[in-house]
């Protein structure tokens, strides 16, 4: 016989939205830690946990796992989803369809370009407003991620991450996340594509709090050097194809492959947002390698996104 596991209580979100990674207090972010694993384990349990609620999904780029992730996590709740793709506020202000979305649905999720399309969004929309990628943030992939890594070395303080290539929308949430978890975070980019000063300064007060050590630096053998994790995303971005010629020029010192992966520590994971350029930012050999996470992330998005909603509806 299967003895029930009694599902654990878990905090309400206190912030109306998830438009940023500090959206969720620190005792939040363990909290949705902790709740991944249960719904993970446990997805039976909160099968009609959203039953009768809806999702708007936005889309102003392309989306593989956000969206799908995303759909299946309403569904799997027993809730549902409905999806637009395309320009935001281009046909009308920003702020008209918050107020048109907030009548059908209960949740807005939102890719934008900019980060003001989102903060907008939340701040004319009646229900909660959910970042799903922006040019500043992608909150949902840090959750997701630090989640993976704890999974597979158990606890997160005192780790290295590595992260190597854009400091882009995605370093960002990591190194924010990190920092807050007390997970050292090192990032080498090339000259000229460092982290926002203002996102380092804020993560550098975070990490002050939890002893954390947080470095940027130029040089990717030194930055991966003993690191538990090794992280990069694309070149080019989304948005930013026009580039791609030249950062393929600058940033080809900076790509993970096996010689890279050798400067870490021996069970190291490799770590990748997805999707990934093979033969750009990370070698195939690295992504299909025994130490690549890739696809674990990819599945985690799912159940942390599922407690996600669990704790902001
Ligand atoms: N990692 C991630 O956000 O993937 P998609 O762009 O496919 O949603
Ligand atoms: N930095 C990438 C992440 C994709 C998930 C982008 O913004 O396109």
């Amino acid at each position: 016989m299967i003895t029930p596991v009694p599902s654990r209580a878990f905090p309400k979100m206190a912030a109306p939205d998830f438009t940023r990674d500090l959206d969720l207090t620190l005792e939040e972010l363990n909290a949705l830690l902790d709740l991944t694993a249960q719904v993970k384990g446990h997805p039976e349990q909160y099968s009609r946990a959203l039953a009768g609620r809806y999702a708007s999904l936005l889309f102003e780029k392309p989306s593989l796992r956000t969206r799908l992730t995303f759909e299946l996590a309403v569904k799997q709740l027993g809730g549902d989803s409905v999806v637009s793709s395309g320009p935001i506020g281009g046909r009308e202000p920003i702020k008209d369809v918050a107020r048109n979305l907030d009548r059908w649905t209960q949740v807005i999720v939102a890719r934008t370009f900019s980060q003001r399309t989102i903060d907008e969004l939340a701040r004319w929309s009646s229900v909660p407003v959910i970042n799903a990628l922006s040019d500043l943030y992608h909150p949902c992939q840090a959750l997701a991620d630090l989640f993976t890594l704890k999974e597979h070395r158990g606890t997160l303080a005192g780790l290295k991450m590595a992260f190597v290539g854009d400091g882009n929308n995605v370093a960002n949430s990591l190194m924010i996340t990190c920092a807050r978890l007390g997970v050292n975070f090192a990032i080498a980019t090339p000259r000229g594509y460092e982290p926002k000063t203002r996102i380092v300064n804020q993560a550098l007060e975070l990490a002050a709090e939890t002893g954390a050590n947080l470095t940027a630096a130029h040089d990717a053998e030194a930055t991966v050097t003993g690191a538990d994790a090794v992280y990069t995303d694309v070149w080019a971005s989304m948005g930013q194809e026009e580039e791609a010629a030249q950062r393929r020029v600058d940033f080809q010192p900076y790509q993970v492959n096996e010689q890279l992966m050798a400067l870490a520590k021996p069970n190291a994971i490799f770590m990748h947002c997805l999707p990934a350029k093979r033969g750009e930012e990370v070698t195939d050999a690295v992504v299909e390698s025994k130490q690549s996470a890739v696809f674990d992330q990819a599945e985690n998005r799912l159940h942390a996104q599922k407690a996600l909603l669990l704790m902001m509806l």
